[in-house]
């Protein structure tokens, strides 16, 4: 299923009547309608309010609001606590001595993995096809730009909305040295591990059922390696083996150097 068929049940909405004339462009950037309170309420609401957009579950049950955030939360702990280059992902993307790769996050969702290695001190330019979590992104992106504390991380971040197997099959001039890949795992249960954003964000694009052939692009592009986030204890996609597996808390990094990284023993982790 694409994310084009499923993001026909969201409509743009606003809070605010001073956000009106916004809502309405957004919603004819994106294709979407407008929600107007006396027809049916989607299962989805892409709401504009004055301090961000945000993506609404309707109906019973709903889950609270989902956005991006940069600038608070759980990221802001974990930027202050500062990240480490001994962390799983930072030594599954090749971060040792002075080596800041630059990095193509072909799988960006809600840019937290990508933020992660932009504090880091890697460039990372992000792609994300569904353009309802590109705007959700996007918004982020903008809000965090105003922030003295993020302007260096976010000199080194950007987004592209596209889809990557396009993208990776048509790439034209410098190659990067590392592509990030996150699919969407399927998986069916409410556990707690699959957290409430995710969950959202499946309603939203469903899964990603071409990640096997993502890897087999992204392998003829990068220079260096590709690295694939899996859940801890589910097989690696279709393909070749791994050269190696990174285990984290929750999560496992599947790396593949490519032929010359494979050939140089210093260049692994
Ligand atoms: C599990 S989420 C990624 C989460 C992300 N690593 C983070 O830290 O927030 C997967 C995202 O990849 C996007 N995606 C999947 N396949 C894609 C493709 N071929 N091109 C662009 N985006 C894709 C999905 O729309 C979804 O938003």
């Amino acid at each position: 299923m694409t994310s084009r068929t499923q993001e026909t049940h969201i409509a743009v909405s606003h809070t605010d009547p001073g956000l009106a004339d916004k809502a309405s462009a957004l919603a004819a950037q994106l294709g979407l309608p407008l929600y107007r309170s006396e027809e049916n309420t989607p299962a989805l609401l892409l709401t504009l309010t004055p301090d961000r957009l945000e993506l609404r579950q309707t109906g019973k049950g709903a889950e609270g609001p989902l956005f991006v955030d940069f600038i608070g939360g759980a990221i802001e702990y974990r930027r202050k606590q500062g990240t480490s280059r001994k962390e799983a992902i930072a030594r599954a993307v090749g971060l040792k001595g002075g080596a800041r790769p630059v990095v193509l996050d072909i799988t960006a969702g809600l840019g937290r993995d990508s933020f992660i290695l932009a504090s880091l001190g890697c460039t990372v330019q992000m792609v994300e096809r569904s353009p309802v979590v590109a705007a959700l992104l996007a918004d982020a992106i903008e809000r965090a730009r105003q922030e003295p504390a993020l302007i260096e991380i976010m000199s080194r971040l950007s987004l592209i909305v596209g889809d990557s197997l396009d993208i990776l099959r048509t790439w034209q001039g410098e190659r990067p040295e590392v592509i990030y890949i996150d699919p969407m795992y399927p998986h069916r249960s409410k556990s707690a591990l699959v957290k409430k954003e995710m969950r959202l964000i499946r309603q939203l694009v469903g899964d990603d059922e071409d990640s096997d052939q993502l890897l087999a692009a992204a392998r003829a592009i990068a220079t260096r390696r590709v690295v694939v986030k899996r859940p801890r204890l589910v097989p690696a996609l279709r393909g070749p083996e791994p050269n190696f597996s990174i285990g984290g808390k929750n999560s496992r990094f599947d790396v593949y150097l490519s032929a010359l990284t494979a050939a140089s023993p210093e260049q692994k982790t």
